[in-house]
């Protein structure tokens, strides 16, 4: 049976690398005996978590190309390089191999680039979840693959949880929302719980009622296909306990989960180069009182109100001039009151 099974690589054995191989385990996709990871020498516990499930796990990144059929890029972002770089410098390596990179923000032509030019390419954002196989992953595919390889992508992925489809200038998004979301989540779980220990309840009951409670709470989003805020009106009766609850919620929380959104949006962008290193940065947030009072200083990268993801480096390059005329950006706007859309905005 194990002869049927594709055999999987993986570059970098961490966390994400787990989560899919213990995923792809679960699912009857692979065998331990069918995966192979490679780990840096340093990272004696990602290799021995390979091993223990059964796994070859190496300290080299060339043979796991090698014996694999489908190769997980899963190496922290700024190491893509290096690692990618190992394979397109071995001699007569055979690499007309399938590449899934689950690498924030390197981009499928940074990748294409960066593997022997046989190599079929997709990108991946996946999320953590995939452990327990309720990820969210979404996948790009590069200019060499095939509806083959686009399938066989979705089938892995969707063995560890949903999967879709998208294009790539989605993924800086949809890596604010969902590769980085569970965290989130995770906070939203402990403070529930803590307000909850706070009134009394034992720690490990508040726990298990706030994670069943978010996954509940989401099952009934997904499942229904009703409006979240349908499915909240639902729940709050007239001056009831909910409703009091709501009030403080829609004063603080709202607006900053939106806004933290925004916020990785903005930190994302192509890494895995010397370019993350370098001014300008990628994206530009722009405190509003700019516009009012010429504030330079308050140019902030990852932090302020305004955004403009289109015109990033040109608002750098005016700005950096000191901007003496008249200046017109569309910008995206999310200001105090809250997100607006798409506006024009101009200095005096
Ligand atoms: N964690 C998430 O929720 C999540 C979600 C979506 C996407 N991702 C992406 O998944 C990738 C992996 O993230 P992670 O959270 O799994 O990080 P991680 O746990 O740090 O895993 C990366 C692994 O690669 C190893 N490594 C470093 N240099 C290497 C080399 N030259 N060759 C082979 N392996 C090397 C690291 O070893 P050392 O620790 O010794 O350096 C580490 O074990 C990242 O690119 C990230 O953007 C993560």
């Amino acid at each position: 049976m194990t002869s049927n099974l594709l055999k999987i690589g993986f570059i970098g054995g961490g966390k994400m690398a787990q989560a899919m191989a213990k995923g792809f385990i679960s699912a009857g996709l692979a065998k331990g005996e069918t995966m192979i990871s490679s780990c840096h020498p340093s990272d004696v516990a990602s290799a021995k978590a390979f091993k223990d499930l059964g796994a070859e796990s190496l300290f080299e990144n060339v043979p796991v190309v090698e014996k694999s059929d489908v190769i997980i890029v899963s190496v922290k972002p700024s190491v893509v390089p290096i690692a990618l770089g190992d394979i397109k410098n071995a001699p007569d390596i055979k690499a007309d191999k399938l590449f899934l990179s689950i690498a924030m923000g390197v981009t499928i032509k940074q990748l294409e680039q960066y593997l022997p030019k046989e190599c079929r390419v997709v990108r991946v954002m996946p999320n953590i979840p995939a452990l327990v196989r309720s990820g969210a992953s979404v996948f790009v595919t590069g200019s060499k693959a095939t509806d083959r390889d686009a399938q066989l992508t979705k089938k892995l992925l969707k063995s560890v949880g949903t999967c879709e489809q998208v294009t790539e200038n989605l993924l800086d998004a949809i890596t604010a929302l969902s590769g980085s979301g569970p965290a989130y989540i995770y906070i939203l779980i402990e403070s529930l719980a803590d307000g909850g220990v706070k009134m009394g309840l034992p720690r490990d009951l508040a726990y298990r009622l706030a994670s069943q409670t978010v996954l509940g709470a989401a099952q009934m989003v997904r499942d229904t296909n009703v409006h979240p805020g349908v499915l909240k009106d639902d729940v709050t009766s007239a001056a009831g306990s909910t409703a009091a609850g709501l009030h403080v919620l829609e004063q603080k929380v709202r607006a900053w989960m939106e806004w933290q959104i925004v916020v990785v949006f903005m930190k994302c962008g192509p890494v895995g180069t010397a370019a993350h290193t370098d001014p300008p940065p990628q994206r530009v947030l722009i405190n509003t009182s700019l516009f009012k009072g010429f504030s330079f200083w308050k140019l902030l990268c990852g932090g302020g109100w305004l955004q403009s993801a289109n015109l990033q480096r040109l608002i750098w390059k005016e700005l950096k001039g000191k901007l003496a005329q008249q200046f017109h950006f569309s910008c995206c706007a999310r200001f105090k009151e809250g997100i607006v859309n798409t506006t024009t905005y101009k200095s005096n």
